[in-house]
C-alpha cells in the first residue's frame, strides 16, 4: 500500500497570494495594449511561465508583436510584479499554511516547492518561508512547464521519494494536470469547479481546516 512521504507545494496562490499581483501586472499590460483581461481569462495564466503567459494574453487581445517588443513587455511586467510584491512580509503567508507545514514536519513528511516562477526564491525569502522547503524547483530549473509533470517529478527525485508517495498542492489547472501526469495525488486549493475538472483528488478552500492526518487519508 502506498503512503504519504512528501508534499510538494506550488507557490503563487498556494503559499502566498501573489496570484493577485501577477493578475494585476498582466491586466495593466493588456490595458496598455488596448484590451482587458478578465478574472476568467486569467485562470489560463496560472501556473504558466512568464513567456507563455504573454503569448496567451496577446492571443486574447489578437495582438501581434515582434520578439524584441515581447521581451521588453515581459520584463516590464516582471518589474511591475516585483514592485507590487515589495510590501509583502511573513504576514502575507496564506492562512493556515504555516501550521499545516509544521504538522507535516512533526509527522516526518518531507516538503518541497514546485513553482513555474523565476522569482520563487526571492518571494520565499521575503515572506520568511525558505526554511520549510527541503528542495526548491523553480522556473530557472525546469525545461518543461506545467502541465508537464517535470516540475513535480524533479521535486520528488530531489526528496528521494516516489511520485506515488507524493501529494501536490496547486491552485492552477495546469498544476493539477502536471501532478496527475506525474502519478501523484493532487489537492486543489481554491474554487472546486475547474480544479476538479482538471483531475484534482480533493479541493480545499485553504489550509485552515486541514492537517497531516486529513491528507494521509487520501492514500
Ligand atoms: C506561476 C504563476 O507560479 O509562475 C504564473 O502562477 C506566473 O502566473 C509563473 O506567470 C511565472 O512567474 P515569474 O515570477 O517567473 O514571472
Ligand atoms: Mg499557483
Amino acid at each position: 500500500m502506498s503512503e504519504l512521504k512528501a508534499c510538494l507545494f506550488d507557490l503563487d496562490g498556494v503559499i502566498v497570494d501573489t496570484a493577485q499581483f501577477h493578475y494585476l501586472a498582466w491586466r495593466e499590460l493588456a490595458n496598455g495594449l488596448g484590451f482587458d483581461l478578465t478574472v476568467a481569462q486569467n485562470e489560463q495564466l496560472k501556473g504558466v511561465s512568464r513567456v507563455e503567459s504573454l503569448e496567451i494574453i496577446l492571443k486574447i487581445g489578437a495582438v501581434e508583436l515582434d520578439a524584441e517588443t515581447k521581451n521588453r513587455l515581459a520584463a516590464t511586467k516582471n518589474e511591475r510584479y516585483l514592485e507590487l510584491c515589495q510590501k509583502m512580509s511573513s504576514e502575507d503567508v496564506l492562512p493556515g499554511v504555516q501550521v499545516f507545514l509544521d504538522s507535516l514536519i512533526q509527522e516526518g513528511i518531507k516538503i518541497g516547492l514546485g513553482s513555474a516562477s523565476k522569482n520563487a526564491r526571492l518571494i520565499l525569502a521575503q515572506i520568511g518561508m525558505t526554511r520549510y522547503f527541503a528542495t526548491i524547483v523553480d522556473g530557472n530549473r525546469i525545461t518543461k512547464g506545467k502541465p508537464d509533470p517535470q516540475t513535480f517529478l524533479m521535486g520528488a527525485e530531489d526528496l528521494k521519494v516516489k511520485p506515488i508517495n507524493c501529494i501536490v498542492f496547486e491552485d492552477a489547472i495546469a498544476g493539477i494536470k502536471a501532478a496527475k501526469a506525474g502519478g501523484m495525488i493532487a489537492v486543489g486549493v481554491g474554487e472546486p469547479a475547474g480544479l476538479k475538472a482538471a483531475g484534482a483528488d480533493m479541493v480545499i478552500p485553504g489550509f485552515q481546516d486541514i492537517d497531516a492526518t486529513t491528507v494521509k487519508h487520501l492514500f
